[in-house]
């Protein structure tokens, strides 16, 4: 059966990636380490079939999936069809498959509103479309091609704590650039509470906001300077499991990314993050070790103790502008789901 289902889990840039290399592949122009998230998901289903004249895709297709989620799946197109439709494409070549696909997706969690749904759906589509066209891809290639659709879904492809290079400098080479993990899971205790600022899609797209900031900032050149800094220090942090210092320099790398875009007039924030990132200040004036990140989009994600949750919880809860309250911890990478309505896929 050409088919089948995947399931992967967003993740949170502690040191950010922002900006892509020049010429084509979709290539990092920094490094960048994340915590792939438990407790929200993307479940994509891919069918290869014979019958189908285009390919065809549905977003929140919870219906088609047999999940919980909101079940208004409609057929999907315009920009969003035609990124999936080039990963599609990528994996047809590589496995000598000429048939359309049926693409069902769908997110227990909001859709591009900067809670990473690039990542988990595009980490998702691949293992679905590799295993479905029969390729025996291991994971490093499953994530080079999640990649080139989306850089940051190539770090959902693993488990734990996740690191991305950047590419090499050389606009020329294709060279296969995947994430790998750095620690698991289990590596050390971390909450990552996150404070939904708004239900509505974010306004500028990360592609679309690393352009205008790479060529209208004035620190672009900085940040490109800083951010691998920030990342060699946060990657030594965590091996260290020091959260204290995670926690700094986290909210250092997003600090620095977000500021050299406001710079460049792409602003991701709206009150409520301002507002959330109040809270966050006071939680650690009064001593409870508290750290933000926030990524395309004006959600603010706090990294703390397991054992102090509920304090940080009923804090962002108080928050002005904080419409709701999400827990996380770390996570496990991409996995073939079960089909619906079928026993486990393999
Ligand atoms: O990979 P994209 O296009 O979804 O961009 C991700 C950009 C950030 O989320 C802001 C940073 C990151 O490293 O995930």
């Amino acid at each position: 059966m050409s088919e089948a289902t995947a399931l992967a889990h967003p993740n949170v840039a502690l040191s950010k990636y922002w900006g892509k290399r020049a010429g084509a592949g979709n290539y990092p122009a920094v490094p960048s380490l994340s915590v792939t998230l438990s407790g929200l998901a993307t479940r994509t289903h891919v069918r290869f079939d014979g019958s189908l004249a285009e390919d065809r895709l549905r977003l929140n297709a919870a219906d088609a999936l047999g999940g919980e989620g909101p079940r208004d799946g409609r057929e999907t197109s315009g920009e969003p069809r035609a990124r999936v439709i080039e990963l599609l494409d990528r994996v047809r070549r590589a496995a000598g498959e000429r048939r359309r696909a049926a693409v069902d997706s769908c997110n227990d969690f909001p859709t591009a509103s900067g809670l990473a749904s690039s990542a988990s759906g595009f980490a998702a589509l691949a293992l679905a479309a590799v295993r479905a066209a029969g390729l025996d891809w291991d994971a490093t290639r499953v994530s080079d091609l999640a990649r080139r659709s989306s850089a940051s879904a190539a770090r959902s492809v693993f488990g734990g704590f996740v690191e991305l290079d950047a590419g090499a400098v050389s606009p020329s080479v294709d060279e296969v650039l995947a994430a790998r993990p750095v620690a698991p899971r289990g590596h050390m205790p971390l909450a990552i509470v996150v404070a939904v600022t708004t239900a509505a899609s974010k306004s500028v797209g990360s592609s679309d906001g690393m352009r205008r900031t790479m060529e209208r900032s004035p620190y672009a050149q900085a940040w490109l300077r800083e951010a691998p800094r920030l990342h060699g220090l946060l990657r030594d942090a965590l091996l260290a499991r020091d959260l204290e210092k995670l926690g700094e320099l986290s909210e250092a790398s997003a600090l620095a990314m977000h500021a050299c875009a406001i710079a460049a007039g792409v602003t991701y924030w709206n009150g409520g993050t301002l507002e959330a990132l109040a809270t966050v200040a006071a939680l650690r004036r009064s001593g409870t070790l508290a750290y933000a990140t926030i990524d395309a989009g004006p959600h603010v994600k706090v990294l703390a103790r397991p054992e102090d949750v509920m304090l940080v919880r009923r804090a962002l809860e108080a928050t002005a502008g904080v419409t709701r309250v999400i827990e996380a911890s770390p996570g496990d990478g991409a996995r073939l789901a079960p089909q619906p309505g079928a026993e486990p896929a393999s």
